[in-house]
């Protein structure tokens, strides 16, 4: 597995809105949203492109498209809060969701919803979840898509721990990583440290 750290400063600051607890919900997910664009700037750094024919005002030239964008993949709930900047990087991408929950007790998360097509065909996949802390849901997310004939996978979180990075290298995948951070460590209930909480709760939480 690849590992990318994004440390433009323009990421940093983003990041630093998210981890201050006096960030109120509307900050936290427009700070999300704005470092989400600038991960996935980096994570598509490698998106395949096909060379076109046009006609600039000065004459024939050549230029770019994507015909085949990766299929991005939200994880709910949180990783939706990344999925606006996806989209407008990459409008005509397919969305598959992902919805899970992690069990507060065992830390192991189940899927509560599952739209990924059922043959991906070898296609790139991005994955979009805020954080990767024990790993234990990108793990499942990983084998869900490689169940449905998932291509190489590009995960985009905004902060990572060591331990779930670890967790995550020894499945042996075709994965690359892009994140803001790789934290400290994880607390004995599974958070990430100094990190920025839930990054569910802190965008769509009532307290
Ligand atoms: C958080 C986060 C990740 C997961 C990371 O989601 O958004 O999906 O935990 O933890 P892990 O690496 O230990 O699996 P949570 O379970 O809080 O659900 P939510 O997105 O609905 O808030």
């Amino acid at each position: 597995m690849s590992v990318t750290i994004v440390d433009h400063p323009l990421a940093q600051i983003r990041l630093s809105i998210m981890r201050d607890e006096a960030t109120r919900r509307p900050e936290f997910r427009r700070a999300l949203h704005e470092l989400s664009t600038f991960l996935m700037y980096e994570a598509l750094r490698g998106l395949p492109l096909t060379t076109v024919d046009l006609d600039s005002p000065m004459g024939p030239t050549s230029g770019v498209v994507c015909p085949d964008p990766p299929v991005v993949v939200p994880v709910m709930r949180a990783g939706l809060g990344m999925l606006d900047a996806a989209l407008d990087l990459l409008p005509d991408a397919r969305v598959g969701f992902v919805g899970l929950k992690r069990n507060e007790e065992t830390l192991l998360p189940h899927a509560y919803v599952n739209t990924v097509p059922d043959d991906l065909g070898g296609r790139p996949v991005i994955v979009l979840d805020p954080m990767l802390a024990t790993g234990g849901s990108l793990i499942h997310t990983c084998q869900l898509l490689a169940e449905s004939g998932a291509g190489p996978m590009t995960v985009v979180c905004a902060l990572a721990a060591p331990e779930g990075i670890e967790a995550v290298t020894t499945l042996g995948l075709n994965l690359s990583l892009y994140t803001g951070s790789i934290d400290d460590r994880l607390n004995d209930v599974g958070f990430i440290l100094p990190g920025l909480g839930d990054a569910g709760d802190r965008q769509f939480g009532l307290n």
